[in-house]
């Protein structure tokens, strides 16, 4: 078992154990002992495999709980979907004092935790991260937010959980694809700050050592929230490989998830950033290396030109400059300001 602290706007644990569920009841109670209503919220499969065990352990707990479950998947991460379920606490008359459990991966906890932050102005929520990128990304750090027709996670709030309970061995039940999803952020974690990750993970199975590597990604994770919890400056080298790839996922409608979009930015930001002269050294090979062996895409099907007209767009962009996050060489990155206008030579550097 691992416990890492973080200390934000608010100071919170983050628990990484086996078989961690039926003892959620437990961890929470002695967190919060005023605590009596519990809206667990959670979508359809995850409650199927895990709802019960976590309402028992709850229950046993002495909690009352209540239960929101929405269909799965990002076209639940709306305001449609999230009044309801913000209307269901106020007929239920939940006060500052009861807590909201996400159950699930980064769109239960992104919608709970945006629910959470708005109910009464505020009130305390628990994430329970069941797949790798939520082990590993969105639970941590308190960015929460729901979809607009406009675009992702435009609408959102800043509101840091107030307990993080990992129980690794749901991840086994994960679809290839979403393990190889949450590869990406691991990977992508390795290339911005943790050299010996990199290697473990480029060496070893990844899923045969998951209580070693959810707690050093946590590390990293909550190294650049502590330091820069608003988003301003030093989280946003967590953007590594961002940039390109929120350009992908939309230029491909969606059908390249987020996990390939997030490796296909990476390999270009890699290759790029050498080719450009940002980098000490060519990283490029090892990285696609270890991508593939992850089952990740590593070729951008889109030029440079499609690309950045997307990217553009996208609400990253500060007035003529961009942050780019890019790698001077394995585990170690930095943030570089680029004119918007060098963005296309920069990318057809790597992907044409
Ligand atoms: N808040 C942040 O800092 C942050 C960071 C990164 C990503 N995100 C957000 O996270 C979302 C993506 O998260 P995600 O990839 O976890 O998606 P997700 O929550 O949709 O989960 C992926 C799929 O896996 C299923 N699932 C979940 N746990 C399972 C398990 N243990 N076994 C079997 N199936 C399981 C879900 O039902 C779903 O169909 C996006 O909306 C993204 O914007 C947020
Ligand atoms: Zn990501």
């Amino acid at each position: 078992m691992s416990t890492i602290t973080v200390e934000a706007s608010k100071k919170y644990d983050i628990i990484v154990e086996e078989n961690l569920l039926p003892r959620a009841g437990e961890e929470i109670r002695a967190r919060f002992k005023k605590a009596n209503q519990i809206m667990l919220v959670t979508d359809d499969t995850v409650d199927g495999l895990y709802g019960g065990i976590v309402s028992e352990s709850l229950e046993k707990s002495g909690f009352t709980v209540h239960k929101y479950v929405f269909p799965h998947g990002e076209t639940s991460k709306t305001f449609a979907v999230m009044v309801p379920l913000v209307e269901k606490m106020a007929e239920l008359a939940l006060t500052r004092s009861d807590l909201i459990v996400a159950l699930g991966g980064g769109v239960t906890g992104d919608m709970a935790g945006f629910a959470a932050s708005i109910y009464l102005r505020g009130i305390d929520f628990v994430q329970i991260p069941t797949t790798l990128l939520a082990a590993v990304d969105s639970s941590v750090g308190g960015k929460t937010a729901v979809d607009l027709a406009a675009g992702k996670n435009l609408a959102g709030a800043f509101h840091q959980p107030a307990l993080v309970l990992c129980d690794y061995s749901t991840l086994f039940s994960l679809p290839e694809e979403e393990f190889s999803t949450g590869m990406a952020e691991v990977i992508k974690h390795g290339v911005l700050a943790d050299r010996e990750l990199f290697d473990f993970i480029a060496e070893n199975d990844a899923k045969a050592h998951l209580g070693d590597i959810i707690p050093t990604n946590l590390v990293i994770k909550r190294r650049h929230v502590m330091e820069d919890e608003f988003d301003v400056g030093l989280r946003q080298l967590l953007n590594l490989g961002h940039t390109l790839a929120h350009a992908v996922e939309k230029l491909s409608n969606y059908e390249i998830n987020h996990g390939n979009a997030v490796s296909i930015g990476l390999v270009a930001i890699c290759k790029a950033a050498y080719a450009y002269g940002l980098a000490e050294e060519d990283i490029t090979d090892r990285v696609v290396a270890v991508l593939k062996k992850y089952n990740l895409m590593t070729e951008c099907p889109f030029t440079a030109a499609e690309s950045v007209s997307v990217l553009l767009n996208d609400k990253k962009r500060s007035g003529q400059t961009i942050n780019l996050a890019i790698p001077k060489r394995i585990g170690e990155c930095y943030l570089y300001k680029m004119d918007v206008d060098k963005l296309e030579e920069f990318y057809r550097l790597a992907i044409g």
